[in-house]
């Protein structure tokens, strides 16, 4: 079965997203473009709420989320109770998101990491099953969270 990927960035993080897109494509993945797709300046966060969407409505089963420094978009994504989304800059980051967070998108900052090392990161990302078990109390108070006097 094809797995889909929704991928979205900003104008910071175009580049890297063009790069990436072309990759996943070459590796047989369906890729949902969901922008941006100029250099205008545009509001990282209407991308990282497009792919909480996408992933909300079945559209995509993982998101790649790309800005500047990839700290915005994923802050957005991140509001989102079902998006577990990792801002990661190396391959143990990518693996470890996956094993241990069952994280559902990964995060780029474009002008931060360099095309190879972020192709690393997305195979890795996309390779790695998330190991359950003891995680899963954790994984679940992600989306659960509680602010009450009770905690
Ligand atoms: C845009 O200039 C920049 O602020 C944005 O891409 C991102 O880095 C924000 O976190």
């Amino acid at each position: 079965m094809t797995i889909k990927i929704a991928i979205a960035n900003d104008h910071g993080g175009l580049e890297l997203k063009q790069f990436l897109k072309a990759e996943l494509i070459e590796n047989g993945f369906e890729v949902l473009d969901l922008g941006c797709n100029s250099t205008e300046s545009v509001a990282y966060p209407d991308y990282g709420y497009a792919i909480a969407k996408a992933i909300k409505n079945g559209e995509a089963e993982k998101g790649v989320a790309i800005c500047g420094s990839g700290i915005g978009i994923s802050m957005a994504a991140n509001r989102a109770p079902h998006i577990r989304a990792a801002l990661i800059h190396d391959a143990l980051g990518a693996r470890l998101c996956r094993e241990h967070n069952d994280a559902n998108v990964i995060c780029f900052g474009g002008r931060m990491i360099g095309d190879e090392l972020a192709r690393d990161c997305l195979r890795v990302f996309l390779e790695t099953r998330y190991e359950g078990g003891r995680h899963d109390l954790r994984v679940g108070k992600l989306s659960t969270p509680d602010f009450s006097d009770n905690q």
